[in-house]
């Protein structure tokens, strides 16, 4: 029997045919991210969610947040996760450090980058932005010379370029901004949990990461802090942040001890990211931070053997993600198309000025494995002995 809803009610449309029970393939996530996610980390978020004012749930952000701080090296009372990509996190530092009209300086070179000059200009920035080519880092002098020029109130720095596999060396940076009265602001998205951080040693004032690479949780979930410098600035804001959903003003007051609603956090997520901290803590950071230089050590020179050169020098080469050089006559695509079809192996391809020249190989988290890298290694030389 059907019942009428209401007399005037129309029939729903039709659903749509044939829609089967979802099955997600099996891949080996060997690009730029996401990394596969560890066993842990899906067991942990494959429970009901629980309130997110349940005095459980409060328990849990106060321990996320302490594994964070030791994860960044970093005592910050200000420190949380953002329910959001890594994006939402890097918006959360432009929007939450920029007022309209200060002068940012951001530091470019890789495409992650120019998402920070375009973020800060929509907060009312006066960026300016310097360069240095895709595959290189700023020295401390260029950084230096170009605080006394710009006088920034901000500099944007990215530490782990994802797009050119730099890692950005930052020591000394900290103490120039302060000296200049500017806030520094870095981009740990591909360097935590794989590459050394030590934030307050750093004297960094700002600083956004993400869940799905080096911390092996799953995307939607984002590291996010800031100094008790850079909330004084937030504290001396003369208007409101513009974006209500990250500032940290309003949000401190859920995180902290208020625990006033803001939003319905991403319960599930702050499950696996509290995992995905908790393992990081118990095998440290130092053990940490060397298996991913060793296996990343061990992955270059399988490279080597194969005939493959990476695009950056050894000494700036971030552990957690290479880009490989192209050989020459060689369709990029096209091997990373067969990796994924015959391999179920997926790799980034170049971004921007460095697409169709380098793939993007990540080696983060959970995936920094030996029998990750010998899977791989076993891939390529096969297809590049069918392509060469
Ligand atoms: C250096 C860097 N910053 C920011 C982002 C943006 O993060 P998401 O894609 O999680 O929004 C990425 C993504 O790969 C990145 O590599």
């Amino acid at each position: 029997m059907t019942i009428a809803l209401s007399p005037n009610a129309s029939a729903p449309l039709a659903p749509p045919a044939s829609i089967e029970p979802l099955v997600v393939p099996d891949r080996l996530l060997l690009g730029p991210g996401p990394s596969n996610v560890d066993p842990c980390v899906i067991a942990a978020m494959n429970q009901q969610p629980i309130g997110h004012l349940d005095t459980a749930y409060l328990a849990m952000m106060d321990e996320v947040q302490e594994l964070l701080r030791y994860t960044w090296q970093t005592t910050n009372p200000l420190t949380y996760a953002v329910a959001g990509t890594g994006s939402a996190a890097m918006e959360a530092t432009l929007a939450n450090a920029i007022e309209p009209g200060d002068r940012v300086l951001v530091c470019v070179k890789g495409y992650f980058g120019h998402r920070l000059v375009d973020m800060a200009q929509r907060y009312g920035a006066d960026v300016v932005a310097i360069n240095r080519p895709w595959g290189e880092a700023f020295s401390l002098e260029e950084l230096t010379t170009a605080l006394a020029e710009h006088r920034p109130a901000v500099l944007a720095i990215v530490h782990a370029e994802t797009s050119t596999g730099v890692c950005q060396p930052l020591e000394g940076l900290g103490a120039a901004c302060a000296a200049h009265d500017c806030l520094l602001l870095v981009d740990t998205v591909t360097s935590l949990g794989g590459v050394p951080i030590f934030l307050d040693e750093w004297q960094v004032d700002l600083a956004y990461s993400c869940g799905q690479k080096g911390l092996s949780c799953a995307p939607g979930i984002s590291p996010f802090t800031m100094s008790d410098r850079a909330v004084a600035k937030l504290e001396r804001r003369r208007q409101p942040v513009a974006n209500w959903y990250l500032d940290a003003a309003l949000l401190r007051k859920y995180w902290g001890p208020e625990r006033v609603y803001h939003h319905t956090a991403p319960v599930n997520l702050t499950y696996a990211l509290r995992e995905a901290l908790r393992l990081l803590a118990e095998e440290g950071l130092d053990a940490r931070w060397q298996r991913h230089r060793q296996i990343a050590e061990y992955f270059w020179s399988g490279l080597a053997d194969l005939g493959l050169s990476c695009h950056v020098e050894e000494s700036l080469r971030l552990p957690t993600l290479t880009t490989v050089r192209v050989p020459d006559g060689v369709d990029a695509k096209a091997v990373s198309r067969q990796l994924m079809a015959d391999y179920n192996i997926e790799v980034g391809g170049g971004l921007g000025e460095l697409g169709g020249r380098v793939w993007r190989i990540g080696l983060m988290g959970y995936n920094s494995q030996r029998e990750h890298v010998d899977t791989l290694l076993h891939a390529l030389a096969a297809i590049l002995h069918q392509v060469t």
